[in-house]
């Protein structure tokens, strides 16, 4: 789509609803459209293009984004002028719908297609250009959501600069789609088919990263385990996955390495050794059990049990001993019953995660289990949910307590949220900690000593080494 010139000076601001993955998503466009001419806008007031980087994981997370989107029309009576779009997964499945519903928006680009965003925002402004001199032009939304092959290698620049800032911690994708079609899931319709970048492709981009100043690394996919399974051979016994967990150990310069979301059943024995023996993984294990029912596992075709379940936190525990657990878990799954309840709250007992989402059950459309009825009230999916947290709140202040008086190593990330001189790290198992500090100790290693705690929070002082 050569031939628009880029339109001076517009300045965009996205927003993102959902995951790490929407994160590093709205991060690359930002960085293309940069590239293209465009700046980013601090502020929507300060906006010639507004987009929304949108969730549909659950069915709160659209409403939010259409709720926004809707004070956003508000907006455009007093600005005809600025555009409004809807990036990302609800983009994805809703498609077309969306400009039907809300004809104040102006594009919608699915999860595919992220990188075509600055040609349809150049055509967007030449076409009104061109329209400004024509008396009835009637310009129609621009929907793009289909699929493309090679798309997960789109996402790759990062915006390192753009507000001064030197970035610690950085995100890359490493593949996209999920294949698992778990029975509540709309990530497989929304993200489409297994693609995996290659390992050569991903340690570069480790690489450019660490040169920057970036740290930690965390690996993004929908179901990162998966990595590679279709076009990198075993090695060794070794997955795909757990090979690039090798390259990007040793990567020189880095210093911890993270992935999210995998799937419990990757958990190989190869990958539980890798938390043996890679001194840079870190320490933390996220693992989605959703129930700790083996009826629900089943409904929902998770393909575990909750006693390999178990055997999976056991071996991890063993190779890693202090490793971080944390989980995902659902209530009130269509069918859902006490007993089946009691079973998942049994399983945070024993267990005692290290941090878990709690999610109440909506129905997601083409989903199987969106075929069910969605039978348990939403007054009792509340109370479930309100014991899971109130147990693991229990859990998370004793064990953070526990932490008073122990030394630990921090990656020094930035302030922290509240400001002032408190600056924020995160320890290897991804425990928040609050320091007094300055801003020049961002992106070091610190030793500090845990002197309080919080639900949420540990706070501590760095230890003066002699
Ligand atoms: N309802 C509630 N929670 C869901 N999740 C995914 N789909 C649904 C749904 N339909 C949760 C799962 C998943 C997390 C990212 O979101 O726990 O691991
Ligand atoms: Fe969704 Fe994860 Fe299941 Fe894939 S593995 S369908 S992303 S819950």
């Amino acid at each position: 789509m050569l031939g628009y010139a880029p339109p001076a000076l517009k300045r965009v601001y996205i927003k993102t609803y959902g995951c790490q993955m929407n994160e590093r998503d709205s991060e690359a466009v930002a960085s293309l459209l940069i590239q293209r001419g465009y700046r980013l806008a601090r502020t929507e007031r300060d906006a010639d293009v507004i987009l929304l980087n949108t969730c549909s994981v659950r069915d709160l997370a659209e409403q939010k984004a259409i709720g926004k989107m809707n004070l956003l029309g508000q907006m455009k009576k007093k600005r005809p002028e600025v555009v409004l779009g809807y990036l990302g997964c609800m983009a994805q499945s809703r498609g077309a719908t969306l400009t039907q519903q809300q004809p104040v928006v102006d594009l919608v680009v699915g999860t595919q297609r992220f990188h075509h965003v600055p040609d349809y925002l150049d055509k967007i402004f030449a076409d009104r250009a061109a329209a400004a001199d024509q008396y009835d032009a009637e310009l129609k939304a621009i929907v793009d959501v289909a699929e493309e092959a090679g798309s997960e290698s789109t996402i790759r620049d990062h915006v390192i600069g753009t507000n001064g800032d030197r970035q610690v911690t950085g995100f890359v994708s490493i593949m996209q789609g999920c294949e698992m079609f778990c029975s509540f899931c709309i990530v497989p319709y929304t993200r489409g088919a297994e693609r995996s970048r290659s390992i050569g492709e991903i340690e570069a981009e480790v690489e450019r990263l660490v040169a920057s100043g970036v740290k930690e690394v965390t690996l993004l996919g929908q179901i990162v385990t998966s990595y590679g399974r279709k076009t990198i051979p075993k090695k060794a016994g070794k997955s795909a996955f757990v090979q690039l967990l090798e390259a990007v150990n040793d990567v020189p310069g880095l210093e911890r390495i993270r992935f999210t979301s995998p799937h419990p059943k990757g958990f190989g024995d190869d990958l539980v050794q890798a938390y043996r023996d890679l001194p840079k993984l870190c320490e933390h294990a996220h693992l989605p059990v959703q129930s700790g029912s083996d009826r629900i596992l089943k409904a929902m075709g998770r393909g575990y049990s909750r006693d390999w379940f178990l055997k999976i936190v056991e071996k991890l525990r063993a190779a890693r001993p202090g490793i971080a657990i944390t989980t995902d878990i659902i209530v009130g799954y269509p069918g859902e019953t006490a007993e089946d309840f009691a079973a998942t709250e049994e399983l945070m007992r024993v267990v005692e995660f290290d941090q878990a989402y709690i999610f109440k059950y909506s129905p997601r459309r083409d989903t199987p289990a969106a075929e069910l009825p969605d039978d348990v009230p939403t007054d009792e999916k509340e109370r479930r949910n309100q014991v899971l947290l109130e147990l693991l709140n229990a859990g998370l202040d004793r064990k953070h307590a526990a932490m008073v008086g122990k030394t630990v190593e921090i990656l020094v990330e930035g302030r922290s949220a509240k400001g002032g001189k408190r600056m924020l790290g995160r320890t290897r198992r991804n425990d928040i900690v609050v320091f007094d500090g300055s801003e020049r100790q961002k992106g070091e290693l610190l030793t500090v000593k845990i002197t309080g705690s919080t639900t949420t929070t540990l706070y501590g002082e760095p230890v003066i080494k002699l």
